[in-house]
């Protein structure tokens, strides 16, 4: 009896060990083909982001001087040193929150420039990539078993003029590009963290 109890207690044991192994490896990381669809998205996202607005050079030129107001846009900072001490579930939350809050500004954009007659199907394209670049994020963070962060929806103004809607649109497209420019170069890090195959 003895002997038997013991076997079955250690095969017992190894197998917890077992679970405990896989289970932790599970909770750590995410499939190279998830970075890999992430950072597509980004690609796509940035594409349509560019084309937010539709200006010349020159008429840029007289938005750079108009004070940006829309304060509750995903600002991102970043030096070299945050690219070397980057954490897959930090970054992912980052990027789950500020897809979703540029998602909430490019609808409020939509129906901005809809109320003062603009076109929109450049701010409905970027709401689309938007979506899914948030659903990728929103997966990953479920695969490595992360909460997803608590968001609160801004306040946006109204916007009665057309300069207005197009000023805004000149900032969230700024915005959006660099917020594009730094969550690729956070994924193909992340990614090269993972040991996955490199492009
Ligand atoms: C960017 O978007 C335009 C218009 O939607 C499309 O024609 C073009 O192929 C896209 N380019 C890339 C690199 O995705
Ligand atoms: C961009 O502007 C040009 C000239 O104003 C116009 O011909 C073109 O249709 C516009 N394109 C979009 C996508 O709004
Ligand atoms: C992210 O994971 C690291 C360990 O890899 C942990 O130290 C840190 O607290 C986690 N951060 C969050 C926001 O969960
Ligand atoms: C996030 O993903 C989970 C699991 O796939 C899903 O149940 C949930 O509805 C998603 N949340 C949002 C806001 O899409
Ligand atoms: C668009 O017009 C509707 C109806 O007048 C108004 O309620 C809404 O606040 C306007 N949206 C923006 C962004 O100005």
């Amino acid at each position: 009896f003895a002997v038997i109890s013991d076997s079955t207690s250690c095969l017992f044991r190894l197998l917890l060990l077992a679970e405990l192994l896989i289970h932790s490896s599970c909770q750590s990381t995410l499939s190279c083909s998830m970075f890999g669809s992430m950072i597509h998205q980004v690609d796509k996202l940035l594409n349509s982001s560019k084309r937010l607005h539709n200006l010349t050079k020159e008429e840029l030129v007289k938005f750079a001087a108009v004070e940006h107001r829309l304060s509750s846009l995903p600002h991102i900072q970043h030096t070299v040193g945050d690219f070397n001490s980057l954490k897959v579930n930090e970054s992912l939350s980052q990027l789950y929150s500020h897809t979703l809050s540029f998602r909430v500004h490019v609808d409020w954009l939509k129906t901005a420039k809809e109320n003062v007659s603009l076109p929109i199907q450049s701010a409905e394209t970027t709401s689309t990539q938007l979506q899914q670049l948030f659903r990728l994020a929103n997966t990953s963070l479920h695969q490595i078993r992360e909460e997803v962060p608590q968001t609160t929806s801004p306040s946006l103004p109204e916007v009665s003029l057309a300069f207005d809607a197009l000023k805004f649109s000149v900032e969230i497209s700024d915005r959006l590009q660099a917020f594009c420019h730094w969550s690729k170069r956070a994924l193909r890090r992340l990614q090269r963290q993972s040991r996955c195959p490199g492009r």
